[in-house]
């Protein structure tokens, strides 16, 4: 029988690429050049599977091609808030995506990020680098002692709860937090985590706040100005979600005002780019989507992508649909 024939919209890593030609009739994208509208609606047309990932907006009207042969839309990401699934739905697509994999290294780069930021870490390597470091002295580079502070979460999910647990066991914070979607509360209790009311009592209450909620209707820029003024100026917020959750214009002016400390970013409202505000102020620590980089996180996520889609075409159901 012949092979289920995919389209990979970028380049994975090495070890997923060959596994991915001997289970399909693979077409890889060896430039790892970003698709356009044009060329996923081609692949729509021409493959049975699209392995597509963050980069890719799966819109409704790019689904709205015809005639499909595409049946199944295997996300390489856990978030899939690129892929417009209610309208994969309505054409009867599967969609599937990469849980618990990146746990632990986007955990790791929440913590980086909010370390980074307490510290100054990334204007401590600015200044040496740029040659301004004139010797130690007790008042140089005055940052925030992380021991003892209150992390405030927003949305407690498996990284939330990684990131708790780092926080708690390892650093010795407190750890609040906000989720009104949690059915049990025992694994956020097993990480020193105590619930709060409302996103606004955890606001008022942190020093580093680390948003954990995905990219949805209900939670586009969640972090807006008036909520930035909630929080303490002394306190900092750490994103590793989604860019669209924070109002980026407004968490600039906010910097800018010193209206919080500081902010850790590994992801932007428009990336690939982090706006032109940003970039020019210190007091924020920005890293270009790395959440889940580290070769056994992606080789992890590719993997499981491929145990989806295998599923798919052996006529099971996938282990992590999500559409
Ligand atoms: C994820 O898996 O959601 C990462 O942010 C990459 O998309």
């Amino acid at each position: 029988m012949a092979k289920p024939k995919v389209l990979v919209t970028r380049r994975w890593p090495e070890a997923v690429e060959q596994q991915l030609g001997e289970l399909f009739d693979a077409r890889l994208n060896a430039e790892d050049r970003p698709m356009s509208a044009v060329e996923l609606q081609e692949a729509l047309q021409s493959a049975d599977g699209l392995l597509c990932t963050v980069t890719d907006k799966i819109t409704a009207e790019i689904l709205s091609v015809e005639p499909k042969r595409v049946k199944i839309l295997g996300n390489f990401g856990v978030g899939f808030d690129n892929i417009d699934c209610e309208a994969a739905k309505r054409h009867g697509l599967v969609v599937t995506n990469t849980p618990e994999v990146l746990t632990e290294c986007t955990a790791d780069i929440a913590m980086t990020l909010l370390l980074m930021v307490a510290r100054r870490t990334g204007e401590g390597e600015r200044h040496l680098r740029n040659g301004e470091w004139t010797g130690w002295r007790p008042t140089h580079m005055l940052g925030a002692k992380i021991s003892g502070k209150t992390l405030g979460i927003i949305g407690m999910g498996r990284i939330a709860k990684a990131i708790a647990k780092r926080a708690h066991h390892g650093f010795g914070m407190k750890i609040i937090y906000y989720d009104p979607y949690l059915s049990s509360h025992e694994e956020a209790k097993a990480v020193g985590g105590e619930p709060r009311d409302s996103l606004e009592d955890v606001l008022r209450e942190a020093d580093f706040v680390s948003l954990h909620c995905p990219a949805t209707a209900e939670t586009r820029h969640l972090i807006n100005s008036q909520r930035l003024k909630l929080m303490k100026p002394s306190a900092f917020l750490i994103n590793t979600s989604r860019g669209n959750v924070v109002d980026e214009a407004a968490l600039a002016a906010a910097l800018k005002e010193g209206v919080i400390a500081g902010a850790g970013l590994d992801v932007y409202e428009h990336e690939p780019e982090a706006s032109k505000n940003l970039i020019e102020i210190e007091n924020v620590v920005l890293l270009p989507h790395l959440g889940s980089a580290s070769k056994e996180t992606r080789e992890a996520m590719g993997f499981r992508v491929l145990e989806n889609v295998k599923a798919f075409f052996e006529g099971k159901e996938p282990p992590d649909r999500v559409a």
